[in-house]
């Protein structure tokens, strides 16, 4: 079948009163954000991305607007790098566990795929010598989410820059999708795609922002790479939506604020999810980002995180079972709904393992 489980499965049965399966910020409302109907407009020039919102984004990024390549949010931006990138047969690296739809792009368009691993033993990491051994003349496309979904945790500049060089050796292209990354604030690093002209970088105003309703994601990349991808896009959605280009246009004028937002929500919430596994210790180990909206613990248990899913919708709450992420004793836990929810929600988990045990 031509779909990706994990999307499938999110779409139908993720949603409960206490969602931790949830991996972004709260979705905003039209009050989060000032706007008049003067910010608004229906058609406009936008057949190679609207030229404000690319400014907006490259501005951000630092850099260049033939660097930009608008899509319908980072899903369609993924698909876009992949589908521009590679031919069917040509082999792409991914990391492995992953966020699925992009194991099910890859595999859609043909591709052969080897995996890398990032461990929990290894903090998540990846080790670049392991990559390497793994490229082969036919490797066209290396994929990493950073930060990395499921875990939170980002991949460390200089291994990113180790796997960029040998990408580069070898001729292939990277993709990182970074749509968990502008919440890190002020520990950011710059974009990956400024390692270089193969490096892309995908992300949207979803996670970070808590605006999916906009559906404005982009790829940063080199403007050749760029070109092609537009091109490709022709045959896909060929023009994005100028309603939402220029609304996405206000919320980049604002972003500050935006972020505030953010911050005020990860930070409560995050305490909240520490303490919470500092005291469940004897039930779950998790490697803990210094900021995330996720985290991915494992059950001491050895069980299933599919049997403590089955339990918690008896409390309407919901976590990600671990299995869509090929890893089924972990389950993933977002935090940045409303604090009271997240505080009932890990309540309820705490309930949830304690009848397990
Ligand atoms: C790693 C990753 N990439 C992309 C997406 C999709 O984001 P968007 O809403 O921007 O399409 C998600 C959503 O969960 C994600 O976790």
């Amino acid at each position: 079948m031509k779909n990706s489980v994990y999307m499938t499965w999110a779409k139908q049965h993720a949603a409960s009163s206490y969602n931790l399966a949830n991996s972004g910020m709260l979705g905003c409302d039209l009050s989060d954000l000032t706007i008049t109907l003067d910010d608004v407009a229906l058609n406009g020039p936008n057949h190679e991305g609207y030229a404000p919102l690319k400014e907006a984004i490259a501005g951000l990024y630092g850099m260049g607007t033939d660097n930009v390549v608008p899509a319908q949010g980072t899903s369609m931006a993924n698909f876009l790098a992949m589908a521009t990138a590679i031919e069917p047969g040509d082999e792409v690296l991914v990391e492995q566990p992953t966020y699925e739809p992009l194991l099910a792009a890859a595999r859609y368009l043909g591709a052969g795929i080897r995996r890398f691993s990032r461990r929990f033993e290894n903090a998540w990491q990846i080790d670049p010598d392991e990559v390497r051994q793994l490229i082969t003349p036919r490797t066209r496309l290396i994929v990493i989410t950073s930060p990395h979904n499921p875990s939170g945790i980002v991949v460390e500049p200089d291994t990113m820059r180790q796997i960029a060089e040998a990408a580069a050796e070898a001729g292939a292209m990277m993709l990182v999708d970074e749509v968990y990354r502008d919440i890190l604030f002020e520990e950011a690093t710059p974009v990956n795609a400024h390692l270089g002209a193969h490096v892309m970088t995908t992300s949207s105003l979803t996670k970070s922002y808590g605006l999916s309703g906009l559906r404005c994601g982009w790829i940063l990349c080199h403007p050749e790479f760029a070109e092609r991808a537009r091109r490709m896009n022709d045959l896909f959605g060929a023009v994005g939506s100028v309603p939402s280009d220029t609304l996405s246009i206000a919320a980049f004028r604002q972003i500050e604020k935006l972020e505030a937002r953010s911050r005020a929500l990860i930070e409560p919430n995050t305490r909240l999810v520490r303490q919470f596994l500092s005291e469940h210790e004897e039930f779950l180990e998790c490697v803990v980002p210094s900021r995330s909206m996720i985290v991915f613990p494992r059950l001491k248990s050895h069980d299933d995180s599919e049997a403590l899913y089955d339990r918690l919708r008896c409390y309407d709450t919901s976590i990600v079972p671990g299995k869509f992420f090929e890893s089924p004793r972990h389950f993933r836990l977002g935090y940045v709904i409303r604090t009271a929810d997240v505080e009932t929600g890990l309540a309820n988990l705490s309930r949830a393992l304690k009848e397990m045990r």
